[in-house]
Parts: C-alpha cells; structure tokens; sequence
C-alpha cells in the first residue's frame, strides 16, 4: 500500500508544495549564487511552483549534506553541494551519512574557476610581486576561507604546499563575509570562486592576481589574469564543480523528473549567460546524468582523500 502511495504521490510531483533546495553554505557566496540560478532555471520545468533555498552552514558542508541525507524522500528537500561532497568521506570523522550510498544523484551542474585574490591594500602588482610578497611575510599571513572543506580551503592547502608558506587560516561560514573581511583587510589572501569573485574584482574591491585553472579564463574581467601553473606552481589545477542531490530512497519517477528538469536548466540560455558571465562552465557532458555523476564522485573521492590525508586536517 505504501508503495503505491509512493507511486501515486510520485506521479503528481511535484505538486503545490515548495521545493527547498539545502545551500550548505552561508547567503550571498558562490554556491548560493549557483543554487539561486539554478533555482531560476528549474522552476519552469518543475511546473512553476516555488523553489526556495536553504542555507544551512557548517563542518565542511556536512551540516547541510545531512538534513537532506535524513529528509524525507519525496523530492521536496534537495541539496546543491560543490566538491565539498567528495572531501567529506575523509575530512568529517563523524558524519552520520555516506556520500557514496545515502543521496540520489540529479547530475552535476556546472564547473567554477578560482581566482587567487588580496586584501586592496596589498601593494602587489602582479603575481610575481605578490609572490615574493608571501615570501617575505612568512608566518604573518592571514588566509581567509569558508571552513575546513570548502572550496576555499582546499585551494588554500595546495596553495600553501606549493608556496612552502604556512599561513594562517581564518574561517567563515562561506566566503560571503570572507570577501567581506578581505575588503576590510581584516586577512590578506583569499582562493575563492569566480561566481563569488568576479563582482569584487570588477568594482576594484579586492586585488586579483591568478587564477587555478590550467588554462586561462575567457572572460572580458579575467581573461588577463595569468595561471598559477604559468607562474610555476607546476601542476597546480584546482575547478569546483557542482552536483545537485535528493535523499536516498527518492522514488525513481521523481529523480528522473528532477534530472530531466535539470537537463532543462542546463541548457536555459538565461542561465548559461549569468553562469558564463561569472567565469563558470555550465555542465554539458556524461556527468549531467546520475550514473555519470556518481561515478565522477567517486573519482574526486579518491582524488582528494591522500591530499587531505597529507595535509592532516579534520572538518569536525
Ligand atoms: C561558499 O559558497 O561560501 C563557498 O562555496 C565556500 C567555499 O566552499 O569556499
């Protein structure tokens, strides 16, 4: 009988009920913006009811992961999470969920540079002079980022491992009010997304000296920044990508009509244009499909676990 609640129920999803899509990270930063357009994109094809967001900070993403991980699975409470999904395995000793079996997975949304950014005192003038910079400050710089386990402190650690400069870190919960400190000068550096960054750079409020991408960015604010890999951080490649999950145990009539209402979103040329316009490549390939996203976690799982297992840091 309840499997055929479930069918029935599965049949008019979604109804007159708002859907709320889990942001597990502080209002105003980059995966909030990503959820919000996205938010945007799918509301037409999830037949126009609402969509709201629900900012639920903490432990590396871990917080918020978990409230949809117990939710109930009728595809009413979903998660938008970035590469934070695939560091929590190995960075939160406690978590009361497994990524790899306790979500269903809608696809993966979209890839996001990052952008090496300063305080707009700093006196440097390109990465070079920033460079040696750091090097002469060793032991007094303040590195701001959104956490253990975020996309911040990631780039953090592999920045600090190729600079052979420890500094020290200053968390928040999302790099929202850690820009907002960087304006104030309150911490010197900052590794955040291009969605978060590109506003801040282009109104001059924050110095932006590279970005960690192999490649250049091609966008009219960043195109002139150079790589990391350039300035001789060999190897240096840090994208954050983002995916788009539901409870475990979601009926599959619902996940399919949340994947192919994303499929939709992906190719909305209104969110194409705001997420090309802050640097972000909106996702095209196998992974916007569940299998192709799980199995792309499950790599970046096995990507990142020795780097934080090197790094020895925990998110709890
Ligand atoms: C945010 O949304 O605040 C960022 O994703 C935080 C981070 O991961 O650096």
């Amino acid at each position: 009988l309840a499997a055929l609640a479930a069918g029935a129920h599965a049949q008019d999803f979604p109804g007159s009920k708002p859907i709320s899509i889990v942001v597990p990270f502080a209002a105003g930063g980059p995966t909030d913006r990503v959820a919000r357009d996205l938010a945007e994109a799918l509301r037409k094809p999830l037949g126009g009811g609402s969509i709201v967001i629900d900012n639920v900070p903490g432990a590396g993403s871990s917080i918020g992961a978990a409230k949809v991980a117990r939710a109930n699975p009728d595809g009413y409470t979903l998660l938008l999470n970035h590469i934070g999904m695939s560091t929590i395995p190995t960075l939160v000793r406690n978590v009361p969920f497994k990524v790899e079996t306790d979500f269903e997975y809608l696809g993966i949304v979209n890839d996001v540079p990052m952008t090496l950014i300063a305080k707009p005192q700093m006196a440097a003038n390109n990465y070079k002079e920033l460079s040696a910079w750091i090097a002469a400050n060793k032991g007094k710089i303040n590195l701001g980022n959104a956490g253990v386990g975020s996309a911040s402190h990631l780039c953090g650690l592999l920045y600090q491992t190729a600079m052979k400069t420890e500094m020290t870190p200053v968390p928040y919960k999302g790099t929202a009010p850690a820009i907002t400190d960087l304006i104030g000068g309150q911490i010197d550096l900052l590794c955040d997304q291009t969605t978060n960054t590109s506003p801040q750079i282009e109104a001059k409020k924050v110095k932006a000296y590279a970005v960690t991408t192999p490649q250049r960015l091609t966008t009219p604010l960043l195109k002139n920044l150079p790589t990391l890999q350039e300035e001789g951080l060999k190897g240096f490649e840090v994208t954050i990508w983002h995916g788009f999950y539901a409870p475990k145990g979601t009926p599959p009539a619902i996940t399919k009509k949340l994947n192919d209402a994303l499929k939709v979103a992906l190719k909305d040329p209104e969110f194409i244009k705001k997420q090309e316009g802050l640097g972000a490549v909106v996702a095209t390939d196998g992974r916007i499909e569940p299998e192709g996203h799980k199995k792309f976690v499950a790599a970046e799982i096995a990507k990142w676990s020795p780097i934080i297992k090197a790094a020895g840091v925990y998110a709890d």
